[in-house]
């Protein structure tokens, strides 16, 4: 029921009389008041007026599952929120639901995590209250080998989420992170469940330094956040809802053709690496050479010095 109130708050933009949310939710006048109780004690500001009815005027920085839903438009991604205010790690829990059955669009959001896992087994700094760690459960229905494009759908939507909920030109750094004026500002971290020719489950993790003031001294120099960049702060949820907004937009087009034909367009004018020189880590010798995009299958397309061009696979180049 409070997903319900604050989604009719939101979305009414002014008053909404006692009576309309009560003859909605078919609950009694204290049944309500109750939860515009609870709302105030979480944070909330609601303002209540004799004879117009209750106005959301603030919402708290926080990450509720009613919070999260009641920002929520879409079809499938998000319908089932799990949030904690401290996990080991938003991939791992997801990976527990999934092995439970979770539907395909279960999204995972801690507001710490103890053990945040980056790529290549690396750490994610996941300190609480400041950031984004979420994860989204995908049961897609095609061939394990084309669930790596999973992870540059989910690029595509995050910068498309953060440039439109900052403003900030975010950039991708290929395959998939995500950087502003050069420094790394979120990460992303696929894994997967499959059998030879099936998969269980997908899981994309994605992390986004969103408040950080500061950096420990190892990452200080490499890593930025909103907050740092803007010099404001970003309420957490809103940005999570236009993540998920875009994931579900983009994850259509990818079904669509089943490869990313339909989005390397959008990635490609957000490559960072386009146009400049990135060196490969070939088998024998490591060169360098000018990277000109990514193929419909996520592939790095290079032009080496005499003019023959590749497709790099990740792990491959060091940009
Ligand atoms: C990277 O190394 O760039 C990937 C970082 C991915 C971090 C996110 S935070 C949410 C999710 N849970 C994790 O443990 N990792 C991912």
């Amino acid at each position: 029921m409070k997903t319900e109130i604050l989604k009719m708050l939101r979305e009414s933009g002014g008053y909404v009389s006692g009576q309309q949310l009560c003859e909605k939710l078919g609950v009694s006048r204290t049944a309500v008041w109750k939860v515009i109780g609870q709302l105030k004690e979480e944070g909330y500001h609601v303002e209540a007026v004799r004879n117009r009815g209750y106005r959301i005027v603030d919402s708290p920085d926080i990450l509720t599952a009613e919070e999260l839903k009641s920002l929520f438009h879409t079809k499938w991604a998000g319908q089932q929120v799990v949030c904690y205010k401290e996990t080991d790690s938003t991939n791992i829990r997801a990976k527990v639901l999934g092995e439970d059955g979770a539907p395909h669009g279960t999204l995972v959001v801690a507001d710490m995590q103890k053990s945040g896992k980056g790529r290549r087994g690396r750490a994610w700094e996941s300190k609480p209250g400041i950031s984004i760690y979420m994860t989204l459960l995908l049961r897609p229905d095609i061939p394990p080998v084309k669930a790596p494009m999973l992870t540059l759908v989910a690029a595509c939507a995050a910068a498309e989420a953060l440039k439109k909920c900052t403003g900030l030109d975010v950039q991708i750094k290929w395959p998939n992170d995500i950087v502003v004026h050069g420094k790394k500002l979120a990460g992303i971290l696929t894994e997967m469940s499959t059998e030879i020719d099936y998969i269980n489950y997908v899981v994309t993790g994605i992390g986004i330094n969103v408040n950080t003031e500061q950096f420990s001294k190892e990452i200080e120099n490499k890593a930025t956040s909103l907050f740092l960049e803007t010099g404001s702060t970003v309420k957490r949820a809103l940005l999570i809802a236009e993540i998920v907004r875009a994931y579900e937009e983009y994850y259509a087009k990818f079904l669509e053709t089943e490869d990313l034909s339909l989005l390397k367009e959008v990635y490609n004018e957000r490559l960072v690496n386009r146009d400049r020189e990135v060196r490969i880590l070939g088998n024998d010798k490591t060169y360098t050479a000018r990277a000109l995009g990514i193929t419909a299958t996520g592939e790095l397309i290079v032009r080496r010095q005499d003019g023959t061009e590749e497709k790099i696979y990740a792990g491959e180049v060091s940009v």
